[in-house]
C-alpha cells in the first residue's frame, strides 16, 4: 500500500531517541520531510545522518516551552515550503516509581513534558493545518493511560490526558480535515546504540528494568515478548497518512496484547 507520504512534511518531537528514532527514520523511508524537535542536539544530529540524505533536519525544540516550540514549527514551515502536514507527539519521560515514594520534581517533570509538550505542540502546528485544511496528528500514549500501570501513577495520568485531549480537539478540528489519534506502546526498552543521553533509558529507569525485570514482563504479554521500537512504526505511518483519513479520535495499543480494551 503507498501511504502517500512522500513529499509531506512532519515534526517528530523526541524524534532523536528509541521510538520517535525509528519513527522519524519511517517517515523519512517513506520520502516524508521530517524535523526532528528534541532537546539533544547531538542524538537528532545522529538520526538526521542515519536518514537518507537532505531529509531529515534537527531543531533544538524543547516542547515543554512554547516559545521554543513555536518557533520549531515556523522553522518547519520557512525551510520546507509553508506547511506542516503531520505532528507525532513522541517526546515523553517517566520513572518507574511507587506513588508514594516518588519525589515532587518528577511529578512536575512528567506533568511538564508529557502533558504540557502535547498541549503546546498540538496547539502550534494547528494553525498552518487549518490554513491548509489537512493535518494529521499522531501521540504517543501509553498502555499505562489506559489501564492506570503499577508504578506510574502520575504518568498514567499524563498519557490518559493525551487520549482524553486527543478526543476532544480531534472533534474540534475534524471539520478541517484535520485527525488526532493516539498509539500506546506497552514496555519497549531503548538502547545505548539508539538512546540519547536525554532518554529515560540513558536513566535510573535501565537499571529499574534489568535483564530479569524484562523478562518477567514479556510473560504478561499474549505475544510473550516485549515490543521494538519498529513494532510501533506502521500503526504510526498509518495514521499520519492519508490513508487514515476516515480515522480520528482513536487509540490503538502497539503491545503485544498486554491490554486489550
Ligand atoms: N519505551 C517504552 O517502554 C514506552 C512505553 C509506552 C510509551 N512510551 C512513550 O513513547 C515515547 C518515546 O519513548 P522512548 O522510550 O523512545 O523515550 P526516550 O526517552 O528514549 O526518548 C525521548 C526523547 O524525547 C526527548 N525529550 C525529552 N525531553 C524533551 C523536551 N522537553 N523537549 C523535546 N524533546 C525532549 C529526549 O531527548 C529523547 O530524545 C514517550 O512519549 C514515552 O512515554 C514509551
Amino acid at each position: 500500500m503507498d501511504l502517500g507520504l512522500n513529499g509531506r512534511v512532519a515534526i517528530v518531537t523526541g524524534g532523536a531517541s528509541n521510538l520517535g528514532r525509528a519513527i522519524t527514520l519511517g517517515l523519512a523511508t517513506e520520502g516524508a520531510r521530517v524535523v526532528i524537535a528534541d532537546v539533544d542536539d547531538e542524538q537528532a544530529r545522529k538520526v538526521a545522518a542515519e536518514a537518507p540524505h537532505g531529509t531529515v533536519v534537527a531543531r533544538h525544540t524543547d516542547v515543554t516551552n512554547w516559545d521554543s516550540v513555536a518557533a520549531t514549527v515556523a522553522f518547519a514551515r520557512g525551510e520546507m515550503g509553508g506547511s506542516v502536514d503531520v505532528l507525532v507527539n513522541c517526546a515523553g519521560w517517566t520513572i518507574d516509581r511507587l506513588f508514594m515514594e516518588k519525589p515532587r520534581s518528577e511529578w512536575e517533570r512528567e506533568i511538564a513534558i508529557d502533558t504540557w509538550g502535547f498541549i503546546n505542540s498540538v496547539r502550534a502546528v494547528l494553525d498552518p493545518m487549518i490554513e491548509r485544511g489537512h493535518g494529521r496528528i499522531v501521540s504517543i500514549g501509553s498502555d499505562a493511560g489506559r489501564i492506570g500501570e503499577w508504578r506510574e501513577a502520575v504518568y498514567s495520568g499524563t498519557k490518559a490526558s493525551v487520549i482524553a485531549m486527543s478526543k476532544a480537539i480531534a472533534r474540534e478540528v475534524g471539520k478541517y480535515g484535520i485527525t488526532l489519534n493516539v498509539v500506546c506502546p506497552g514496555l519497549i526498552p531503548g538502547s545505548p546504540e539508539t538512546s540519547g543521553r536525554e532518554s529515560v533509558w540513558a536513566s535510573e529507569q535501565s537499571q529499574i528494568f534489568t535483564p530479569e525485570a524484562r523478562e518477567k514482563a514479556a510473560h504478561a504479554y499474549p505475544l510473550r515478548r516485549l515490543g521494538t521500537p519498529d513494532d510501533v512504526v506502521p500503526a504510526v505511518l498509518l495514521l499520519a497518512s492519508d490513508r487514515a483519513s476516515y480515522i480520528t479520535g482513536q487509540t490503538i495499543s502497539v503491545s503485544g496484547g498486554y491490554t486489550m480494551i
